[in-house]
């Protein structure tokens, strides 16, 4: 089967072409962030002007690479919410007419189910294993999800302020490190002692909730203690603060993804989120797995932990298979800010 699917809830107009949910034919991404660079974030209205400049052009991209036309696709996918509304419903729209021209069924796909799909994408299905235990972080949002088929999905915990992706991009800005920051603290951290800051690991020792607003004071603290000297902020010092914070937070997720599984009985754990792009993550999680003999996944390339369409057409085939008479062709999708994964379902 295969599915076209269009994500569009932030600033990446990303389309793709995936086959059987896993082979990618065709990924093409309008990525926005010189554009947010200049405001150091990304303002709904601009990002959604964006879309409907780059989204047709975009579609038709990502056909050509694949070599097909729209009457060789099974369906059309479209993430539907959690998001920014002003820029999904420009993908809703572009989809629900692509799909009544083509009359071909439409999906409508939960944004975070999007992100543990892409944990699947280039691989067979067999090395998907449930129950598993899925880390999402991301810019919008950051959950322990425990999953035991394609259509049972709980959430163990979320987080109860900002998101760790949230905390990256706030935290590079403190530092005058530029956007998104998590790869700007990725690259800054290269050079930087990580353990050259004793920082707070708000609720490591309890529980499955998160909480990065104590972590993120701290640092505007520090930043503005080293400010106060008059000297500005040396090149050792952001790398050793962005280091410390990468390895503080690291050091939280993974306890808490680890945690969860053990008190589900996980057969697995997956990463997911622009966040499970961060090297450091991936290779606690690796060791960490390794040591306590659960395997673990992550997207194999890491523009699939970043928003893209891919995991949105990956995500539509699990959703739908064996009922595509079930998603007519040319509904209607309102986009949902606040769409809840039992409303996804
Ligand atoms: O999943 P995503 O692309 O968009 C949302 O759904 O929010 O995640 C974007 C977030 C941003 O906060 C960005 O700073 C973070 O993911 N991110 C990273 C890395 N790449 C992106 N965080 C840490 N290390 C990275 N390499
Ligand atoms: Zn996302």
């Amino acid at each position: 089967m295969r599915i076209l699917g269009i994500e569009t809830s932030c600033d990446d107009c990303s389309i793709a072409i995936v086959e059987d949910g896993s082979v990618l034919r065709s990924m093409v991404t309008a990525s926005q962030i010189e554009t947010h660079r200049l405001t150091g974030g990304v303002v709904p209205e601009v990002a959604a002007r964006e879309h409907a400049i780059a989204i047709i052009p975009t579609i038709c991209s990502a056909l050509e690479k694949a070599n097909i036309g729209l009457s060789d696709l099974d369906a059309i996918a479209v993430t539907r919410g959690p998001g920014l509304s002003s820029a999904l419903l420009m993908g809703t729209m572009t989809a629900s007419a692509l799909s009544l021209a083509t009359e071909k069924p439409l999906i409508g796909v939960h944004h975070i189910l999007g992100h543990l799909y892409g944990n699947f994408l280039e691989r067979e299905a067999p090395d998907i294993l449930f129950p598993y235990v899925a880390l999402t972080a991301s810019g919008g949002h950051n959950h322990l999800i425990l999953s035991r088929s394609h259509r049972e999905f709980t959430i163990l915990g979320s987080t109860r302020d900002d998101a760790a992706g949230e905390a990256y991009d706030k935290v590079a800005r403190m530092l005058g490190l530029s956007y998104p920051g998590g790869p700007s603290i990725e690259h800054a951290a290269l050079d930087g002692n990580p353990l050259a800051f004793d920082l707070p690991r708000p609720l490591l020792d309890t529980g499955l909730e998160f909480s990065f607003s104590g972590l993120k004071s701290e640092i505007m603290r520090i930043v503005q203690r080293e400010q106060g000297r008059g000297e500005g902020l040396s090149g050792s010092f952001i790398a050793d603060l962005a280091a410390s914070f990468q390895h503080t937070v690291t050091d939280v997720l993974v306890t808490k993804l680890f945690r969860a599984a053990e008190e589900v009985s996980a057969q697995q754990v997956l990463i997911a989120g622009g966040v499970s792009a961060n090297t450091s993550l991936r290779e606690r999680v690796v060791s960490e797995a390794n040591r306590r003999s659960i395997p673990a996944l992550f997207p194999l390339k890491k523009v699939y932990s970043t928003d893209n369409g891919a995991m949105i057409a990956a995500r539509a085939y699990y959703q739908c298979t064996g009922r595509l008479d079930s998603y007519p062709a040319g509904a209607t999708i309102l986009p949902d800010p606040n769409l809840t994964i039992e409303q996804s379902l």
